[in-house]
């Protein structure tokens, strides 16, 4: 076994992924895979379902059908990719992905991982509410799911005007507004869209913390356009895992393997005329190439 990596490693490995993306193994898989959801449509249908709500390990039959799934992702057109993703967190699936983290970090806000990663976006947010006394009044965040991050930002950023946050998910947003009704906290069932054309004013902050991977290349663009044409001066502040060459890759893709989008948050919020007010930029994982946490905080200039 040794020997035959040590040959692949060698002679291969470079060949075969100058021509593609995925290791060998992925493409097999993705070949049962796609054998097995015709063998065993239920099971695959299920798992298809509930595809972000499984970490694994998985075992082989699910490992093929979620490669196979990947495969459905990347050939679909950007309307039904847009459809599944809501699908998922518009049904029940949402609010048990939700309460799983919710269960996770409610005890640890302070703490360990919550914080690391949000801390210093917390920070961006503060330096840049602090430069601009009076321009910024309030919080909106996208993709609230369990509202822990909004709770914490309405204690830690000192902003006059309203906390709120969306979430697509029906259940988990009664769940919150039940939860977080003695707080000054809101939460609402909707599109971050809708809620811009019912009552955005200028002054707000959006925020998101892994949200964006839902969204397609094109309704991120529409969104920061949107943005900026009705709410300026606004801002948004962002933490986002991606998978791509900053430097180089300007557009969009699907995240290697997954059923998520990479964008170059950089140069998308500089292309729709956004500033960027500090960023930070860091390798999730020093061994993948190009696979970066981005915690960004942009203005509309
Ligand atoms: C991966 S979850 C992240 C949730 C949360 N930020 C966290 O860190 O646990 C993405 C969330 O974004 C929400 N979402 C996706 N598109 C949205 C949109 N257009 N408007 C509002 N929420 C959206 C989904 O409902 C989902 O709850």
């Amino acid at each position: 076994m040794q020997m035959l990596r040590s040959i692949w490693g060698n002679m291969f490995a470079d060949r075969w992924y100058s021509c593609f993306k995925s290791g060998p193994k992925f493409y097999v898989n993705t070949a049962i895979g796609c054998l097995l959801c015709k063998i065993m449509p239920g099971k695959a249908k299920l798992i298809k379902e509930r595809y972000y709500l499984s970490d694994g390990p998985y075992g082989f039959i699910d490992t093929c059908i979620r490669a196979a799934a990947c495969r459905e992702f990347r050939n679909a057109s950007e309307q039904e990719i847009k459809k599944e993703t809501r699908e998922f967190w518009v049904r029940e699936y949402g609010e048990e992905w939700h309460e799983k983290k919710f269960e996770r970090f409610e005890g640890s806000c302070n703490s360990g991982e919550f914080i690391a990663t949000r801390k210093p976006l917390e920070d961006q947010i503060n330096s840049l509410v602090h430069t601009n006394p009076d321009k910024f009044q309030s919080i909106c965040e996208i993709g609230t799911g369990h509202g822990l991050f909004l709770k914490r930002l309405s204690e830690e950023v000192d902003l006059p005007g309203y906390f709120v946050g969306l979430d697509l998910s029906e259940g988990q947003i009664r769940t919150n507004q039940e939860r977080y009704k003695d707080s000054r906290l809101i939460f609402l069932n909707e599109d971050v869209t809708g809620w811009i054309d019912r009552q955005g004013k200028p002054g707000c902050i959006f925020v998101t913390f892994g949200v964006f991977t839902c969204f397609t290349q094109r309704e991120l663009e529409d969104l920061l356009a949107h943005v900026k044409a009705k709410m300026h001066p606004a801002a948004f502040a962002i933490v986002e895992t991606t998978k791509c060459d900053l430097a180089n890759q300007p557009d969009s893709s699907l995240m290697n393997g997954k059923r998520v989008f990479a964008h170059n948050y950089p140069h998308l919020f500089a292309r729709a005329g956004y500033a960027v007010f500090e960023k930070k930029i860091e390798l999730v994982n020093p061994d993948v190439r190009n696979y970066y946490n981005v915690t960004m905080l942009a203005t509309t200039g």
